[in-house]
């Protein structure tokens, strides 16, 4: 229910909304010197919900067992947010690895670039003016888009819950995009909403649904396209893998269908991908 309220504004106005909404905890936190100046105010957090320091944590976990990231690597990290996954990352990677980012939302890359790249420099953060009904109305379409890095440049690729708020054409794009910039043999860690898997064990709360049927992807919102976006299993490793000459290396399924949380596990599915 407020999740649909909240679509019903535009981007900018989503942004706002949280500031406002927040303010007061935001208020509260400065005066009682609780406020972490290391992660943004609450307001700013335009990324997600939960716990920001600990989602960090367990996705650098991930980015370590599953998409076997080493501390000398090349990392680019595709929607980087506001820091979310690059803040965990400044203690991991070390002086000869080095990390860029990139992401539509001005507000996010300018707190990154002043609260992170300042004390990292091998830490880079971009603005690329793209369009997404869910985060920014104004900008070049994102399935168009020539990644700015040069081929073969990176050995570690990732996007946290950024394919899930886009597109089939987007997606796609971004997919050969992400095969030019890596290296042979190189990893993207990508999570997904991927609807047609057979779960392991019977769901104890399937909440989260998907009631617009597109055949090889389903959507939850038809007004705001990139709210939440699912695909087919098979799609994802013919078109999107296969046919930019990458392989599924790990499929680990999320708890977002109603399985039982771990450690081990995102709420998104989480798909590794190596350039073969
Ligand atoms: C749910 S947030 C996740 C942010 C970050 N990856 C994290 O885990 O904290 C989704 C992000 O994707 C970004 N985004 C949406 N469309 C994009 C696009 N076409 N290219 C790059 N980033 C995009 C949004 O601006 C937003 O920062």
């Amino acid at each position: 229910m407020l999740r649909k309220l909240y679509y019903l504004f535009s981007p900018s106005q989503r942004l706002m909304v949280r500031r406002l909404a927040f303010l007061p905890y935001d208020i509260w936190d400065s005066l009682t010197g609780k406020r972490n100046n290391n992660i943004p105010p609450r307001g700013m957090i335009f990324t997600g919900a939960g716990d920001f320091i600990n989602a960090g944590k367990l996705f650098l976990e991930f980015f370590r067992q599953y998409g076997e990231l080493k501390p000398h690597h090349r990392v680019l990290d595709v929607g980087s947010g506001i820091g979310r996954m690059a803040l965990p990352l400044t203690t991991f990677l070390s002086e000869e690895g080095s990390y860029e980012g990139f992401d539509i939302v001005n507000t996010g890359v300018k707190w990154c670039q002043k609260n992170i790249s300042t004390h990292h420099p091998n830490f880079n953060f971009k603005l690329i003016a793209l369009k997404n009904d869910l985060y920014s109305s104004e900008g070049d379409e994102a399935a168009e888009l020539k990644f700015p890095y040069n081929n073969e440049e990176f050995d570690f690729v990732f996007l946290t819950s950024v394919f899930t708020h886009m597109v089939p054409s987007e997606t796609k794009n971004y997919m050969k995009e992400i095969s030019r910039v890596l290296k042979p043999s190189g990893k993207c860690l990508a999570t997904f909403f991927v609807f047609d898997y057979q779960l392991p064990s019977t769901p104890i709360k399937p909440s989260f649904g998907f009631p617009v049927d597109h055949g090889y992807y389903k959507l939850m919102d038809p007004r705001v396209k990139s709210a939440n976006v699912a695909f087919k299993y098979d799609y994802i490793e013919k078109e999107l893998a296969h046919d930019n000459k990458l392989r599924i290396k790990k499929f680990v399924p999320g708890y977002w269908q109603g399985l039982e949380k771990n450690k081990d596990i995102d709420f998104q599915d989480i798909l590794v991908f190596e350039k073969v």
